[in-house]
C-alpha cells in the first residue's frame, strides 16, 4: 500500500539526513557489446561536457551529501578486469571531490571458464586457467571480504542505494524511491520500468507463490514474455533497471547463505590455450561463463518491493558500440539532453530539442533546484553545460 509521493520523500530525506543510506555502485563488468577498451565507467558521455560515468555518479552522491548535510559512502565494486585502471583513474582525478574515506573500492572475485563442448576447464596460458569475474552476484561475498560491509556497520548505515555503472540517468540516492523502501518495510526494493515490448532486454520481476523475483530477459520463453492480459497489456510488464534498496541487515543475514545463490551460464568468447599449447582466439563464443545476480537475493527477502519509475528519467543504459540500435552512447546522451531540457523549461527557459544541453550534478540534481537557481532565463541557442 504506497503512501503519498510527499510522504515518500519526506521519509527518504529524514533516513538520508540521519546518515542512514550509503551507495553501492558495481562496475566490475567487461562490457564487451560497447567495445571499450577501459572499464565502462571511463566512458564519456556527457552529452556537451563529455564527463565519464564515474565522474557524473560520483558528483551526484557529492551533491546528494551537501544536500542532506552529511557524509554518504560510495561503495564501488570493481574486477580484476577493471580494479587497477578504476584506482588509477579515480586517484588522478581527485575521485572527482569525493574524500578518501567516502570511496570505497572493492573487487569481486572470480569463477572458472569452461570449454562449452567438452565441460573443461580453459587455460588463459601456461600457468593460469581463465577467470572470468564471478557475476554482480559476487558482491555480497566480496562486500564482506574487504571489510566494505562492516565499514558501513560502522557508520551506522542502515540501507543501501545500488546501481550499476552504466546508467546515468539514475537519481542516485533517490529520496521518494528510499522513502517508499523505508515505508514498506521492505528489504529488497527494486525500481522498475512499464516493458513496452514483450522481448526488452531487462530483467522482468514476477511474483511466484507470493515471493517477488527476477527472471532474466534470456532465461524467460519468449511465448511466457508475450502473454497478454484482457485489456490488452503484458502480463509480464514490470522490467527491472537493476536500481535497488537493499537494507543492510538484510545482506548481512544473507552474507552466510549466500555462497547458495544459483549460478547462471552465459556462452562467452574466451581466449585460451588448445591442449597442444596453441593459443587460440575464437570469433563464436566458444566457454560458458558461471555468474551469480544480486537480485537472486529478492525471493529471500521478507518482504521485497517495487517501485514504478518513468523511464524517460531513470534509464539510459549505455550497452552498445556507437552505431548500433539501441541502449548506445548517442541515444544516451540524447536521452541526458532530453532530461535536462525538461527541467530548463519548467524552470522557464527556452530550449529547443535540437540543442544539446547539461546540467552538472553539482548544479542542480533535480527540476526544482534547477528553478530556484538565479539565472538570466536567455533563450539556449548553442550547446550549453550549466556547472
Ligand atoms: C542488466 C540486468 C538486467 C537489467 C539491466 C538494466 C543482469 C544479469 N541483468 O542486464 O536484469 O534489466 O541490466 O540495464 O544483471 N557487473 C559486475 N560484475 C560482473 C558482471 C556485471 O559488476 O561480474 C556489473 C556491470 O559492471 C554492470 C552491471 O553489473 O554495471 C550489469 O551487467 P551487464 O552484464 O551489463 O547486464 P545486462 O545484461 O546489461
Amino acid at each position: 500500500n504506497p503512501i503519498p509521493p510527499a510522504a515518500a520523500r519526506q521519509k527518504g530525506v529524514e533516513a538520508l539526513r540521519a546518515g542512514h543510506v550509503g551507495v553501492m555502485l558495481v562496475a566490475g563488468g567487461q562490457g564487451t557489446r560497447l567495445r571499450f577498451d577501459h572499464p565502462k565507467g571511463m566512458f564519456p558521455i556527457g552529452p556537451v561536457s563529455g564527463k565519464s560515468l564515474f565522474q557524473i555518479h560520483c558528483e551526484k552522491v557529492l551533491a546528494a551529501s551537501r544536500r542532506y548535510g552529511v557524509r554518504i559512502p560510495l561503495y564501488l565494486m570493481t574486477s580484476p578486469e577493471t580494479h587497477d585502471e578504476t584506482v588509477a583513474y579515480l586517484a588522478e582525478q581527485q575521485r572527482f571531490g569525493l574524500s578518501a574515506e567516502d570511496l570505497l573500492i572493492f573487487c569481486q572475485g572470480t569463477m572458472p571458464a569452461v570449454d562449452a563442448r567438452t565441460g573443461k576447464i580453459l587455460l588463459a596460458d601456461r600457468h593460469h586457467i581463465a577467470l572470468s569475474p564471478d557475476g554482480h552476484g559476487g558482491m555480497l561475498a566480496a562486500f564482506q571480504r574487504s571489510g566494505a560491509m562492516a565499514d558501513a556497520r560502522r557508520r551506522g548505515i542502515r540501507h543501501l542505494f545500488y546501481f550499476q555503472i552504466d546508467n546515468p540517468l539514475v537519481h542516485v540516492c533517490d529520496p521518494e524511491f528510499l522513502g517508499y523502501h523505508l515505508a514498506s518495510g521492505s528489504e529488497f526494493t527494486s525500481q522498475v520500468v512499464r516493458k513496452q515490448q514483450p522481448l526488452e532486454k531487462v530483467g522482468n520481476v514476477v511474483e511466484v507463490d507470493g515471493r517477488l523475483q527476477v527472471i532474466e530477459y534470456s532465461d524467460l520463453p519468449d511465448d511466457v514474455a508475450a502473454r497478454r492480459n484482457e485489456d490488452g497489456s503484458l502480463a509480464i510488464w514490470a522490467g527491472s533497471i537493476a536500481v535497488h534498496g537493499m537494507a543492510l541487515s538484510f545482506l548481512e543475514r544473507m552474507v552466510e547463505s549466500a555462497a547458495g545463490l544459483p549460478f547462471h551460464r552465459a556462452m562467452k568468447r574466451v581466449p585460451h590455450l588448445d591442449p597442444q599449447g596453441n593459443r587460440i582466439d575464437p570469433d563464436q563464443p566458444n566457454a560458458i561463463k558461471f555468474e551469480r545476480f544480486i537480485f537472486d537475493l529478492m525471493p529471500s527477502a521478507q518482504p521485497a518491493a517495487i517501485v514504478e519509475v518513468d523511464p524517460a528519467e531513470h534509464f539510459a543504459p549505455l550497452k552498445n558500440a556507437p552505431g548500433e540500435t539501441h541502449d548506445t552512447p548517442e541515444s544516451v546522451k540524447a536521452q541526458m539532453a532530453a532530461e535536462h531540457r525538461q527541467w530548463l523549461r519548467s524552470a522557464g527557459f527556452e530550449a529547443p530539442d535540437n540543442v544539446p544541453v547539461e546540467i552538472s550534478p553539482l548544479f542542480a540534481l533535480d527540476a526544482e533546484e534547477m528553478a530556484s537557481r538565479m539565472l538570466a532565463r536567455k533563450p539556449i541557442t548553442e550547446p550549453t553545460y550549466f556547472g
